[in-house]
């Protein structure tokens, strides 16, 4: 037996209702968060570090569906992609679905430089949660949190744009200076795969196996 097969054994004989799932990334702090998250549900999480190629698109959803389904199809395995950016107000939504990049290019630093001067530091934090297996069709659940874009860089936690960005509920506090597990109590990542988890212990009870093929 190959270690794929194993993989696919403890993923679950009886898949689709199997404990564990592949959280597709390259990025340690969002399997961490979502480790902890999944786990409140009792489903175990392995990180997979694969790079399916990114589609452009507008819609962070259909970036995450996309990965996904690629993701699925090349292991074979249950996976979840998650796809996330940062919308400002005041910037018409930008960097949104290209937050990658331009955290690449002009950095927290950068954000920070665009507005300067502005009144208007509302922003949100979009994530789009896809999951998909050989025997079911991918699911999209969306998260979100509102906030505001600090003044300054605080915090050494978490990455990307945490140490700038201010949620909503935390008097101010930057994701970068909140502990994971306070993060995960309002982010938009911990809020999509909450709805995941709802939904996937809903299949595992058995009450919404029309999903299936
Ligand atoms: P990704 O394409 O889902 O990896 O997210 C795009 C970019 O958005 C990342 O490179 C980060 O800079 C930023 N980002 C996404 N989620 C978070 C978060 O939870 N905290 C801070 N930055 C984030």
């Amino acid at each position: 037996m190959s270690p794929r097969d194993n993989e696919r054994k403890d993923a679950g004989g009886t898949f689709p209702f199997g404990r564990l799932i592949f959280f597709v990334t390259n990025n340690i702090h969002k399997f961490n968060e979502a480790r902890m998250v999944l786990s409140e549900f009792n489903i175990a999480t392995a990180m997979l570090r694969l790079k399916p190629p990114e589609i452009q698109d507008d819609s962070i959803e259909n970036i995450a569906k996309t990965c996904a389904l690629r993701a699925s199809e090349e292991t074979g395995l249950p996976v979840i992609v998650e796809d996330a950016g940062l919308f400002i107000d005041a910037l018409g939504g930008f960097p949104g679905p290209y937050s990658s990049y331009v955290y690449r290019t002009i950095g927290k630093e950068g954000i920070l430089k665009l507005l300067e001067g502005c009144g208007n530091r509302r922003a949100e934090f979009k994530s789009a949660v896809a999951f998909c297996s050989p025997n079911c069709e991918v699911k999209v659940f969306s998260g979100s949190v509102r906030g505001v874009i600090s003044r300054t860089i605080r915090g050494e936690s978490g990455f990307g744009f945490d140490p700038i960005f201010e949620p909503e509920g935390f008097s101010g506090l930057t994701f970068g200076e909140l502990s994971v597990e306070e993060k995960n109590m309002v982010s938009h990542r911990s809020r999509a795969l909450r709805k995941f988890a709802e939904w996937y212990r809903s299949l595992r009870q058995g009450s919404a196996g029309k999903a299936f093929k």
